[in-house]
């Protein structure tokens, strides 16, 4: 099933002392969901900030707040990313043993619920938890940090992912290293949702924004001429 191309630019590449406002640039600029990277020092080797950062940046996205949670354990702040107001919270399925839990936990808020996968793990992996998720991130680096190589591997786990979603309204999200060169090939495997750090956010600024608006639609056509 087709299902039209979003761009989520990840803001890990902004300026992380001006967060408003580069959400609004790059929004005004055609971004489609704002990704939001949290990280603990403990799960990834890189911290960034935790839920009061998100709640802070919350009134300045219109859209999306897409989170992503690279933290373990994460159970006990599944409560404080809601309050926070995001839209999506995704967790890894490697950050603890009760995934279940985690995903039950998200929805009860009313949150839409992603798992996310390191590129270790198998596709797969999920097919316990279909009908507890509303979207499957894959990573295709490992996660940690922006500016990583795309790894060549996860493209069949995209496809793997596809053909067990089906028609379900399940989104594939691809997360790490994607650019104009590696978007056709996430989005020919069945991909929809591309988080894109360093390949929006390079060569702008909030008082440069079009050039985040040129890197955005260069990733879109890209993206969409594969479909
Ligand atoms: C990596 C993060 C990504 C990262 C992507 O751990 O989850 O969202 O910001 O950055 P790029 O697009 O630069 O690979
Ligand atoms: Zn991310």
């Amino acid at each position: 099933m087709t299902r039209a191309i979003k761009i989520a630019p990840s803001i890990l590449s902004a300026d992380f002392a001006n967060f408003g406002a580069e959400c609004a640039a790059i929004e005004s600029q055609g971004a489609d969901w704002v990704h939001v990277d949290v990280m603990d020092g403990h799960f990834v080797p890189n911290i960034t900030f935790g839920p009061a950062t998100c709640a802070a940046i919350r009134p300045h996205i219109k859209g999306v707040m897409d989170v992503h949670l690279m933290i373990a354990p994460v159970d006990p702040y599944i409560d404080a990313f809601a309050n926070a107001g995001a839209d999506v919270i995704t967790a890894h399925l490697e950050a603890g043993p009760h995934i279940h839990r985690t995903l039950q936990a998200i929805r009860s808020h009313g949150v839409k619920a992603g798992i996310a996968l390191n590129p270790g793990t198998p596709a797969e992996a999920i097919a316990p938890l279909m009908d507890m998720i509303d979207l499957v991130c894959v990573m295709t680096v490992n996660p940690g940090f922006g500016g990583q190589s795309f790894i060549m591997s996860q493209i069949e786990k995209v496809r793997s992912l596809s053909d067990m979603i089906g028609d379900r309204p399940i989104h594939i999200e691809i997360d790490g290293g994607v650019d104009p060169k590696t978007a056709p090939l996430v989005a020919a495997a069945g991909a929809d949702v591309l988080v894109a750090g360093s390949a929006v956010f390079r060569g702008g600024s909030v008082s440069a924004p079009e050039v985040y608006g040129e890197n955005i639609r260069a990733i879109r056509a890209a993206a969409e001429a594969a479909l």
